[in-house]
């Protein structure tokens, strides 16, 4: 399902985020733990402006543990909460109640303190696109429903689930574009699967895995392609895994879509581990 992102889907994504914003208390946005910058889209803040909100650095049982939770410090603070999850499995996810009421505690005191029980707290999900939303919904909604497909503009009556007795969920996402202006930002996006690997040329991805992984991860690589050295340059790396491999075409040739692939299946099957493309140290 992959999305074209023109001027004017985007000018109408924003109206319909905003649109929404004005049912919520509380907005759960959702980023890629290996990425949560580049996963993330340019006008957010802009965007929710001073509601509360509550960052998830979702899949992280594809990301590097130890960078998680330095990106976890990193988007706390004061009226901030991050938490950890894996909404495939679930992990983590009975955090978020117990975090919205955080988010909303000082609101709901002022009213118990004049008397009024307060209702439940509207939440609403927030993300660029393969973020995991749709899996989130499903998971708190306990149920398989239809989430509208991954197209700003197409509207289906909204409606909202009741997670536990704390959380009103609307069904629909706010679904925004990620900065793809920024040519790391689309490596980085294509890496990890956001961006549907027929709308790039995946050769090009994979040397931007390896030069990544070269550079952060050499004994992962060394390791899984039985490796003595890493060849500073990326393409004799590249040349070597495919050796290694036995993706060779005629002459001894290497067949680099047959090495891509596999070098891509490895990574999002985990075989190389858990690997963050984007760090807080990098920001810094
Ligand atoms: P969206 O609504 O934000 O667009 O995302 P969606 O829930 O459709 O999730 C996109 C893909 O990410 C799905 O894979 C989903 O299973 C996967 N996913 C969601 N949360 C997690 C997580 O915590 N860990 C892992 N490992 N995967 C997660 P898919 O349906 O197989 O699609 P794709 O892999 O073909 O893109």
């Amino acid at each position: 399902k992959p999305i074209q992102w023109y001027p004017g889907h985007m000018a109408k994504a924003k109206r319909e985020v905003r649109e929404k914003l004005k049912l919520i208390d509380v907005v759960i946005e959702l980023v890629d733990a290996r990425i949560p910058l580049s996963s993330r889209n340019p006008m957010i803040d802009e965007i929710v402006g001073d509601k509360p909100r509550l960052l998830l650095l979702n899949k992280i049982d594809m990301a590097d543990q130890t960078e998680t939770k330095r990106w976890k410090k990193f988007f706390e603070g004061p009226g901030k909460m991050a938490l950890e999850v894996d909404c495939q499995s679930g992990q983590g996810l009975n955090k978020i109640a117990p975090a919205c009421r955080e988010l909303m505690k000082e609101k709901h005191d002022k009213l118990k303190a004049k008397g009024v029980n307060p209702r439940a707290i509207r939440v609403l999900i927030l993300g660029i696109p393969n973020v995991g939303k749709s899996t989130l919904i499903n998971r708190l909604a306990k149920k398989n429903i239809a989430v509208t497909g991954d197209k700003p503009g197409v509207t289906k009556k909204q409606q909202w689930i009741k997670v536990g007795d704390e959380l009103d969920l609307l069904d629909t996402p706010g679904i925004l574009w990620p900065k793809f202006e920024d040519q790391d930002v689309g490596s980085r996006l294509a890496a990890t699967g956001a961006i549907k690997e027929t709308l790039f040329d995946f050769q090009e991805v994979v040397v931007f895995i390896l030069k990544y992984m070269k550079d952060r991860y050499p004994e992962r690589l060394k390791e899984r392609y039985k490796l003595e050295e890493i060849p500073d340059d990326v393409i004799e790396l590249f040349d070597e895994i495919g050796r290694k491999r036995g993706c060779l075409v005629g002459g001894g040739y290497i067949d680099y879509d047959k090495a891509a692939e596999l070098i891509l299946r490895d990574l999002r099957s985990l075989k190389l581990g858990g690997i963050s493309f984007e760090t807080v140290q990098d920001v810094n």
